[in-house]
């Protein structure tokens, strides 16, 4: 009796497996028909799909895959459709042509459980609540004058980051970078869900990510001392010795603006863009993407893909010098080489505060202190592996010696 049953139960569980393998054969044939081609890409797996081909750094797996099966890439993340590039024309096609149908946004557990059920701007489905809240930052959180009139507490802002860095640096020898430039990651309690999840946002969207980049760019100017230098005489040029940085020098500043379009393509602050989805099929170059397709825009593979870029490993900012002399742009430019903003529906609302942000921090580390390597480093020993996440920091704190360099009243 437990035999017959036992083999029952072998049965079932045969057949059940067989019925699985024969629809995932029937839909791979269905989508090689000619008018449903899907982009190229690896082989899935029953189930899983392509999950376990993913390692802990996934923008480099998937940047690969693009080196391997072409600019545009299907996989299956377990049963989600997901297409990915690292291409400038493909990406342009997604952000720019074919908006409308790439705006939206997956509804994860993540999104509705960090979110109030997606409840915000960033992570909200396109529809309706989110041209709502869309517009609400537009229109009253981040216009310019509303940017303007915040520009006395940016300032106070750059102070006490200065007088914090001059103070470790007279009391405890080192700087840790990371515990300075995170700054206060205040949250403030609303009552209203939706001006929670807004504020969350605005949080989350202009801490984050500056801080990042921050990090990233002292590494990389820390590690290459003539960047440093170079810098350097830009703001004695430009500033001189006698007062800080103040926002209306940093247009001026086009060596700094090269480091952090340069601190963009190699570090963006994200590795892929927040995830997009299209709202109904579509085509792309003749491919077929289904509805609900998940887009992964690597915008870390874009700042390394060697068909666009040479010698992506160095550091070398001159390499966004325009030739005719003209302002250095570090949103984008036309050619969507870098895209450290995103573009589109969906481009970051914080985009030109976020670079306010970014470059008076770096101005003013760079004007008010020499830095070098902590613990007796060599410049060229700076660790610059980083770790996964929504942002892609530095997988370990940047610590770095600080020497004042203008008169010590100024710091005070
Ligand atoms: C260095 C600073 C910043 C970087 C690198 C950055 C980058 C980005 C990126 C890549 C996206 C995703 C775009 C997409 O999915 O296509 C985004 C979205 C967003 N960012 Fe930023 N951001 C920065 C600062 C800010 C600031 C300061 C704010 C506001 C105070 C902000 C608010 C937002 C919001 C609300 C979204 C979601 C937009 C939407 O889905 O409609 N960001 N940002």
């Amino acid at each position: 009796m437990n035999w017959l049953s036992s083999l029952g139960i072998f049965y079932v569980i045969s057949l059940v497996l067989c019925s699985i393998l024969l629809a995932y054969s029937l839909g791979k044939l269905r989508n090689k028909s000619s008018e449903r081609l899907l982009p190229p890409g690896p082989t899935s797996w029953p189930i899983v799909g392509n999950l376990l081909q993913l390692t802990q750094l996934p923008h480099r797996d998937l940047a690969s895959l693009c080196q391997k099966y072409g600019p545009l890439v299907y996989l299956r993340l377990g049963s989600v459709d997901a297409i990915t590039t690292d291409d400038p024309e493909i990406i342009k096609e997604i952000l720019v042509h074919q908006d409308d149908v790439f705006a939206s946004r997956p509804r994860t557990l993540a999104a509705v459980h960090l979110a109030y059920g997606c409840g915000d701007v960033a992570l909200a489905p396109l529809g309706p609540k989110w041209k709502r809240m869309r517009r609400i930052c537009m229109e009253h959180l981040l216009t310019t004058r509303r940017l303007e009139s915040f520009a006395r507490h940016r300032a106070e802002e750059a102070q006490h980051l200065v007088q914090d860095v001059w103070t470790k640096a007279q009391t405890e020898g080192k700087v840790n970078l990371r515990e300075v430039l995170a700054g206060e990651n205040g949250q403030r309690q609303m009552d209203d869900t939706e001006i929670k999840a807004l504020i969350q946002d605005m949080i989350a969207a202009a801490t984050d990510t500056s801080a990042v980049t921050n990090e990233w760019a002292m590494a990389e100017v820390i590690k290459h001392p003539h960047v440093l230098t170079k810098i350097q005489k830009e703001l004695d040029d430009v500033v001189g010795r006698d007062r800080m940085v103040l926002e209306s020098d940093l247009v001026h500043l086009k060596y700094l603006r090269c480091v952090v379009r340069e601190t963009f393509r190699m570090h963006p602050a994200g590795p892929f863009l927040i995830p997009h989805e299209s709202v109904r099929a579509t085509k792309i170059y003749g491919y077929y993407i289904p509805a609900k397709t998940r887009v992964f825009i690597n915008t870390h593979g874009l700042g390394r893909n060697t068909k666009i870029w040479d010698q992506v490993e160095e550091f070398r900012p001159e390499r966004h010098l325009p030739a005719d002399g003209s302002r250095v742009e570090i949103s984008h430019g036309a050619d969507f080489k870098i895209l450290p903003f995103s573009a589109g529906k969906r481009k970051c609302p914080g985009a030109p505060l976020g670079v306010t942000l970014v470059l008076m921090a770096l101005a003013r580390l760079f004007h008010c202190f020499d830095w070098s390597p902590a613990d007796k480093l060599r410049p060229e020993d700076i660790d610059t592996t980083e770790v996964y996440g929504m942002t892609m920091p530095k997988a370990r704190p940047l610590e770095a010696i600080a020497r004042p360099r203008l008169s010590s009243h100024l710091y005070r």
